[in-house]
């Protein structure tokens, strides 16, 4: 069976980090996501696999290639302009046959495909929609379905008295071919608002596949750090597998850390990283490949992209630093800051809130310390 992955969006809630790279570029426990997601394809034996492209393509299919060093025959389709998900799927038609898969590609998840498409076809759905269960039912489009899974209909974010269901779409579809003749051509349309209300008005079987595995999308921030914890933390199972148990720590070939450096897991660090005396790492932490962690500086939870150089006596917390960031001696780094690439942030500086830098951009010291 064919998948096709959704990955043109912008990112917007991402930026600044999704300035230089597309989101399913983005490093996830060092690697780009979308070689986790083709890698979970491929467990489940899916290696035929269309990118429906847009912003920023040329740094995709760059690094995939035809995608034969990742064990996957891929194809790519770009938009001119953006076509939404249905849109985009309509437009790569041409190769798909058959059932077909279709995922959003900024989505991490322990979801069983095996046991959803055979769900697909013993109900024989046109469409298939994976569902996850969420807290707050009110923040979001639910979908309703009666005890066999058949949908009922589409509530968008409910009041509470309204609420009849916490499950929302998913991101992972099984289709059958005919509903591409559903998406007009060249025209931005989307699923949730355009093929799946128009399948459920004809009356033809729409299907939701409940699941309360492992489910994340990394489409913030806020999620991009959670979707890193929770794999350190050994919550993605097909994650945790391929690295090995997931927890603890992990360093890249020639790291050098120093031995009186304290190490408190899960902690992965990159090829080539320098961690100096008296520093103090508290996971969860990934840190990339190249950089340079000075004396008597402490790093908790924080994802650090390759080549970020750190002073001495640094503080770090909840934060993200893009490529090639420099941290100067002194400075505090807490609650929540993006860093984009190639930033440098003078010694003794205090962003102790949820700042966004662009990349490039340099903060002299002692200038932001309140
Ligand atoms: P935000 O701008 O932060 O909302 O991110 P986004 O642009 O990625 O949008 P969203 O998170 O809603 O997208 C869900 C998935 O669909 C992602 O994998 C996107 O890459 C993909 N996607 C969104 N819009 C388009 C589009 O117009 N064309 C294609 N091909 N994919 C899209």
């Amino acid at each position: 069976m064919k998948a096709v992955i959704l990955v043109g969006g912008e990112g917007t809630r991402l930026r600044p980090l999704t300035v230089n790279l597309p989101k399913p570029m983005l490093p996830v426990v060092n690697r780009p996501f979308l070689e986790h997601v083709l890698a979970y394809l491929k467990d489940h034996g899916i290696t035929d696999v269309i990118l429906s492209m847009g912003y920023r393509s040329e740094v995709i299919e760059k690094h995939f290639g035809d995608g034969s060093d990742f064990g996957i025959r891929l194809r790519y389709v770009v938009e001119a302009s953006p076509l939404g998900t249905a849109g985009g799927v309509k437009n790569v038609a041409q190769y798909v046959d058959g059932t077909f898969l279709v995922l959003n590609g900024d989505i991490l998840t322990d979801l069983d495909l095996g046991a959803m498409i055979d769900f697909h076809r013993q109900n024989g759905a046109k469409a298939t929609i994976s569902l996850t269960p969420v807290e707050d039912p009110t923040a979001y489009g639910l979908v309703e379905t009666d005890a066999t899974g058949r949908v009922r209909r589409f509530i968008e974010k409910p009041r509470l008295e309204d609420v009849t269901t916490n499950f929302i779409n998913a991101g992972t579809y099984v289709l059958e071919p005919e509903v591409l003749d559903l998406i007009p051509p060249a025209t931005y349309y989307m699923f949730e608002r355009g093929v799946f209300p128009e399948l459920l008005s004809r009356r033809d079987p729409v299907y939701g596949f409940r699941s309360d595995c492992y489910w994340i999308d990394i489409g913030t921030p806020a999620k991009y750090l959670t979707v890193q914890r929770d794999i350190l933390n050994g919550r993605v199972q097909h994650l945790s597998r391929r690295l090995a148990g997931g927890r603890g720590f992990r360093a890249g070939k020639g790291a050098a850390v120093d031995p009186s450096v304290t190490v408190i897991g899960p902690a992965i660090l990159g090829d080539r990283v320098r961690i100096a005396a008296g520093a103090r790492i508290s996971g969860p932490v990934v840190i990339g490949d190249g950089c340079v962690i000075g004396p008597g500086t402490t790093i908790e939870e924080a994802i650090l992209w390759s080549g970020v150089k750190i002073g001495a006596r640094v503080k770090l917390s909840g934060s993200i630093l893009g490529r090639d960031v420099v941290v100067d001696d002194d400075a505090i780094v807490t609650g929540g800051a993006v860093i984009a690439d190639g930033c440098s942030i003078g010694s003794e500086n205090r962003l102790d809130q949820a700042i966004r830098i662009w990349p490039g951009r340099s903060i002299p010291p002692r200038t932001i310390t309140f």
